[in-house]
């Protein structure tokens, strides 16, 4: 509860009143409104998520990728996805981030238009052995399924047992080839990187954005995971005028095809970085971790971002990650951490400026105001974060930083990730992960202590109920 007291000092000033919270005072502004949760389509209002009654919407989840070769969300032969999904609500997480590949969309427009049969993928990625047998698997645990059973229904199929439970589903464009995310040479990295081609980009988020319309709870999906430079085509043009053509054009293609979803749009660096666009800095000078310059920026009329421009413009979302192994954020201690997350986009909820920024002052080519305030009051939800699940941590620093952040402003979250181990990665077959909050198996939390004694309260502390 105490956030939203927090939440309602914020508000008072910025945005008209606190009042703004009354449920009975918002008419909805789009015609077809659902009468039962989830209550959308959803929107955004100054920084907050609104839902259809107006009611302020928060996250808190996790990520469960099928963004692998397979493109069959993880640990599906382990467990059924009403298990998973059932251990998921059961800690309290209101919200599950799905990581795909835009493959899984070229497959479809390759195959005449129909949906791939799932052992088809998982026979090419794990090999013919492997792929039988884990086809076997999945059908063991999950008998709804059948040989024939397509990419796409898999995934609807969790999405409606996911809706039973109340959880949203956010699907993430992580990749555009399926495989591992992410580095600077995975092909992946950038738009026109070797195995990111931009058409075949929107053209898969455009049926994605379509078929969520199938789903009243994908209330949102993203644009792009972390994007980054690519060191595969050197100079691909990577900086913030590229990312805001690129980006602000795949938004028009959701927005056309499913007017009603909210568009998560993440940052440059690995998701780290949206500081040009919420402080409205010129794109053509502003400064950018290991960006292409734009050698003539000085000389041409400036050119600057505002979400207000656009006729979706109160569907976006801002979007970041932060990991420990950060290039260029400083992940020491709670103080530079809050201004770095500051500067870089969370002054869009329009919170006070952190004390720390004083000390960071930077000059990257041209005088600006690091800590610079948002233009523009936009939602901004921390989507990634993560580490190993074992005693370390209850005291890791950038976590219990994060935890506060977050419960001090009401951001919404999810943590990296749910998977006990991986169907494949980097050429490994099931593939442990340390990191999963659950184990190899997926019928138990990998770290027990931790879930109730970091992420329960956490989940806990956001105080979601008053959503419901
Ligand atoms: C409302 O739903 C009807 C029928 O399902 C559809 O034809 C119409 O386009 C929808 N309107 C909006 C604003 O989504
Ligand atoms: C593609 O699908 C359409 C509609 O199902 C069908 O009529 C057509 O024969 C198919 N084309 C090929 C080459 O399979
Ligand atoms: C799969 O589809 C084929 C062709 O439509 C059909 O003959 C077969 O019975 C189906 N198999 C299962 C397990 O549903
Ligand atoms: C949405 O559902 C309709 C009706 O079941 C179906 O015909 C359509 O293919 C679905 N759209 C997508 C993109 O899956
Ligand atoms: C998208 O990015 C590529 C690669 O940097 C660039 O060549 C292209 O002009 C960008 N497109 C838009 C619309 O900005
Ligand atoms: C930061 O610096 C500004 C300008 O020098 C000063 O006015 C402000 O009081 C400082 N804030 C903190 C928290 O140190
Ligand atoms: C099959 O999967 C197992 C792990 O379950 C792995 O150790 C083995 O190498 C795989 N076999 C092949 C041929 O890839
Ligand atoms: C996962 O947890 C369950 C429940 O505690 C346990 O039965 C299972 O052996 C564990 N699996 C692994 C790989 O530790």
């Amino acid at each position: 509860m105490t956030f939203i007291f927090v939440w309602m000092l914020a508000l008072t000033g910025i945005l008209a009143t606190a009042a703004d919270h009354a449920v009975s005072t918002i008419a909805p502004r789009q015609q077809n409104v659902s009468s039962t949760w989830p209550y959308g389509p959803f929107s955004t209002r100054g920084r907050n998520i609104i839902n259809a009654r107006g009611e302020v919407i928060t996250w808190a989840g996790v990520n469960w990728p099928l963004s692998g070769e397979t493109m069959i969300p993880e640990g599906l032969e382990h467990a059924s996805a009403d298990s998973i999904l059932d251990r998921i609500a059961s800690a309290g997480f209101n919200f599950i981030r799905m990581p795909y590949a835009i493959e899984m969309v070229d497959l479809f427009y390759l195959n005449n238009q129909t949906d791939t049969p799932f052992p088809q993928t998982l026979i090419s990625a794990l090999g013919p052995d492997n792929g039988t047998l884990v086809t076997s698997q999945i059908l063991l645990h999950n008998p709804i399924w059948t040989r024939n059973t397509t990419l796409f229904k898999i995934w609807s199929d969790i999405v409606r047992i996911a809706a039973r439970k109340k959880l949203y589903v956010h699907p993430d464009a992580h990749v555009s080839k399926a495989k591992w995310c992410c580095s600077h040479t995975d092909g992946n990295a950038w738009f026109g990187d070797e195995h990111s081609n931009v058409d075949s980009w929107k053209r898969g988020l455009g049926y994605v954005a379509s078929w969520a319309g199938n789903h009243t709870n994908i209330v949102s999906m993203s644009l792009r995971n972390e994007l980054r430079e690519s060191w595969v085509i050197p100079r691909g043009g990577y900086n913030w005028v590229n990312f805001v053509g690129n980006m602000s054009a795949a938004a028009g293609v959701v927005h056309a095809a499913n007017p009603g979803v909210l568009i998560s749009w993440g940052g440059m660096q690995y998701g780290q970085d949206l500081s040009a666009l919420t402080a409205k800095r010129n794109l053509l000078t502003a400064g950018c971790y290991k960006c292409d310059a734009v050698r003539d920026g000085f000389r041409r009329e400036p050119v600057a971002f505002d979400l207000g421009d656009y006729p979706w413009g109160d569907k976006v979302i801002w979007e970041m990650h932060l990991y420990e192994g950060s290039e260029d954020m400083d992940t020491g201690n709670c103080r530079m951490i809050e201004a770095g997350l500051y500067r870089n986009g969370f002054n869009a909820l329009g919170i006070g400026r952190p004390a720390a920024c004083n000390s960071t002052l930077r000059a990257s080519g041209v005088e600006e105001e690091w800590c610079a305030p948002a233009q523009r009051l936009t939602p901004v939800v921390l989507s990634e974060f993560g580490r190993r699940q074992d005693g370390g941590l209850m005291s890791d620093v950038l976590l219990g930083c994060l935890k506060e952040f977050t419960k001090r402003y009401g951001v919404s979250w999810a943590m990296w990730s749910l998977a006990g181990n991986y169907r494949i990665r980097e050429g490994r077959q099931q593939d442990e992960d340390t990191w999963g909050l659950l184990n190899g198996t997926w019928n138990g939390w990998r770290f027990g202590e931790g879930v109730e004694g970091f992420w329960k309260p956490w989940v806990r502390d956001m105080g979601l109920a008053v959503n419901e």
